[in-house]
């Protein structure tokens, strides 16, 4: 039933992008698995959104290794630069920033996801440098 229930719920937020609060009931009706499961399922995993995306999601990993590689001050700047805090929209919808765990490139801490492209070795430098081909 896990399985089933994830394996829905990326297919709602592939298709909408994100997983609104109609959707929630429409797979209860569908499923029959009870609300809160599937609510708390949906807000567990930092991969699912129960709010509208910004254009570019930016999702920071903030495991051991980069958590030793300055991350935290690499989250501060973005959400300073974006005027965001972590699991927050900007204004314009352009940038959603959140702060995920590991993706798999430790060995070029800090990393990040943007719109599922990794960037790695992140520097404020090259946090400008990215957000400045974006705007
Ligand atoms: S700890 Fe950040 S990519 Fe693995």
């Amino acid at each position: 039933m896990p399985d089933l229930l994830l394996t829905e719920l990326r297919k709602i937020q592939k298709k909408d992008g994100y997983i609104s609060e109609q959707a929630i009931k429409k797979l209860n009706k569908k499923t029959g698995i009870p609300l809160s499961n599937i609510y708390g399922t949906a807000t567990f995993y930092a991969m699912l959104h129960t709010t509208p995306q910004g254009k570019y999601i930016i999702e920071i990993c903030n495991s051991p290794s980069c958590f030793l590689n300055n991350s935290l001050n690499i989250i501060k700047y973005i959400e300073n630069k974006l005027k965001i805090k972590s699991g927050q929209t900007s204004k314009d919808k352009k940038f959603s920033l959140h702060i995920g765990s590991c993706i798999g490139c430790c060995d070029k801490a800090p990393a990040m996801l943007l719109n599922k492209k990794q960037y790695t070795n992140l520097t404020k430098e090259k946090i400008d440098f990215i957000l400045k081909k974006l705007k």
